[in-house]
């Protein structure tokens, strides 16, 4: 069954490249990025590792854990890191969870059969520290994902889990934000101390309220 924004993330336990870990425990109260990728020893996979350890200190001033996930072993995974650091110029610095069973795959329903019966796609699964899913992503094995974009999400979902507001398109952190419809004004002016302006009685934009 897909996982839905709003569940509490399966918990699990499994064999990763930094030792066997209990999913919900390692997270802790951090919130979490699990990420598949189709296969070890692929180009884009390659890639993407390489950038996801290059960022890791910008999800690391977020309290986000990134961990991976593809369908073959921890052995393997080991193997392929040597040519991540050796070409992207980033060692591996996250564990990656051994799948051969696909008992984690399947679980995050990240095997797509009508696009490829065996590998996982590139599924994205951002979990907040109370172990909700917050937020998912679907990219076919042919497109590399946006390593940015996922830390302008995190930034999003990290703002409005705190302020009541919500966040217009192409915005990225420092950008004027939208309070929430259901907060009358009289409200707003005590909420929103830097002031606001209203273009629609729906659509009232305020500086970022954390800045
Ligand atoms: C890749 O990472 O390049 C890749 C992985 C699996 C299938 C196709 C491409």
């Amino acid at each position: 069954m897909a996982i839905r924004l709003g569940d509490t993330a399966p918990d699990f336990t499994a064999d990763t490249t930094e030792g066997t870990i209990q999913f919900h425990e390692w997270l802790g109260d951090s919130w979490g990025i699990l990420f598949s990728h189709p296969k070890d020893f692929t180009p884009v996979c390659t890639t993407e590792l390489g950038a996801f350890s290059a960022a890791k200190s910008e999800f690391d001033k977020r309290n986000a854990k990134l961990i991976g996930l593809s369908v073959d072993s921890v052995e393997s995974h080991k193997g392929w890191a040597g040519d991540i650091a050796e070409t992207q110029g980033s060692a591996l610095n996250f564990p990656i969870i051994g799948d051969e069973d696909h008992r984690v795959a399947d679980l995050y329903d990240m095997i797509h059969p009508n696009a490829n019966d065996t590998l996982t796609v590139r599924s994205v699964f951002i979990i907040g520290p109370d172990k909700k899913v917050k937020l998912t992503l679907t990219y076919p094995a042919s497109t590399g994902r946006n390593v940015g974009e996922i830390l302008r999400v995190l930034d999003s979902l990290q703002l409005t889990s705190e302020y009541q507001v919500s966040t217009p398109v192409n915005w990225t952190d420092g950008g004027e934000v939208i309070i929430a419809p259901a907060i009358p004004d009289e409200e707003a002016k005590t909420r929103f101390p830097k002031g606001f302006k209203t273009l629609k009685p729906y659509l009232r934009m305020t500086p970022q309220p954390n800045k």
